[in-house]
């Protein structure tokens, strides 16, 4: 399963790309707004956002790096898919258009301009991250519209079955990938039993049918969600700072160096060490 970087900030990407595991980046509106804010903050340095998103794609040349539309109607997203794409590609070779699956909110009707928007971008040759995917139908209307990627939020699956539960929860809390019971009702969301359930049935319609689009679990919120997003089939996950730094540690791993640590002897950390 490769593994993408969901973060906007410089220091993160360079530091996860230092270890050789990185294989991708993942932006949003939110993360540029923050990466952007932290530094103008910080007042360190003057930054302009399109020189910040080009160094971003600077860092991890050959790595796919997505960057997000904004438009609420068909023809908006078609123009700025574009943009993103002539005005970013260039620099590295690496941009993904992010299309949301469904840009109607509110009091607004388009549902199918979304899918319209990918249709005509990836038959312009643009390649498509289709995000906010909640259902495997969604991710199925996504590829068979030209998507390259289809990313299912797992987190915000299993936010929205607790809390429509009633249930509290830390935003970084395991949900189980079975789903949960309350009473005798075992919680679903239209048949969703989590965001890993939601993974493992995309990736299931997608290998009946020998659909080419990759899947890629986000909204990853802890390491074992990672794990389970590798056991449901995910060919990507993509994960924030924390989670991807979380992955190497193990109680017993530690107390294993201390205890290696405690009984090296002189003799032999001579012969490492040539001294
Ligand atoms: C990835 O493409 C998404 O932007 C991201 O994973 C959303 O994560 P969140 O639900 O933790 O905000």
């Amino acid at each position: 399963m490769r593994l993408f970087l969901d973060s906007g900030i410089l220091e993160e990407i360079e530091e996860i790309q230092s270890y050789g595991i990185l294989d991708g980046v993942t932006l949003n509106p939110s993360l540029v707004k923050k990466a952007v804010e932290n530094i103008r903050k910080s007042g360190k340095a003057k930054i302009n956002m399109a020189d910040y998103i080009k160094k971003i794609l600077n860092t991890v040349p050959g790595l796919p790096v997505s960057l997000e539309v904004i438009g609420l109607d068909e023809q908006q997203m078609i123009d700025e898919a574009r943009r993103l794409y002539d005005l970013f590609n260039p620099v590295a070779n690496n941009v993904y258009v992010k299309i949301p699956v469904n840009c109607a909110f509110g009091d607004k009707e388009n549902d199918f301009d979304a899918v319209g928007a990918i249709k005509a971008a990836a038959s312009e040759g643009i390649p498509i991250n289709c995000t906010l995917i909640f259902t495997p139908e969604q991710a199925l209307l996504a590829a068979k519209a030209g998507a390259s990627f289809v990313s299912p939020f797992v987190g915000r699956i299993d936010d929205h079955i607790r809390k429509r539960a009633g249930i509290t929860f830390k935003k970084e809390d395991y949900f189980p990938s079975e789903g949960i019971t309350q009473g005798s009702t075992l919680l679903d969301d239209n048949g969703i039993l989590s965001g890993i359930d939601l993974v493992r049935k995309i990736v299931k319609i997608f290998n009946r049918y020998g659909i080419g689009t990759k899947v890629l679990a986000a909204s990853i919120r802890n390491t074992r969600q990672l794990r389970e997003s590798a056991l449901a089939g995910a060919d990507i996950a993509t994960a924030p700072y924390n989670v991807i730094k979380g992955l190497v540690c193990h109680l017993k791993t530690r107390e294993g160096m201390e205890k290696f640590t405690g009984d090296v002897v002189q003799e032999y950390a001579s012969l490492l060490r040539g001294d």
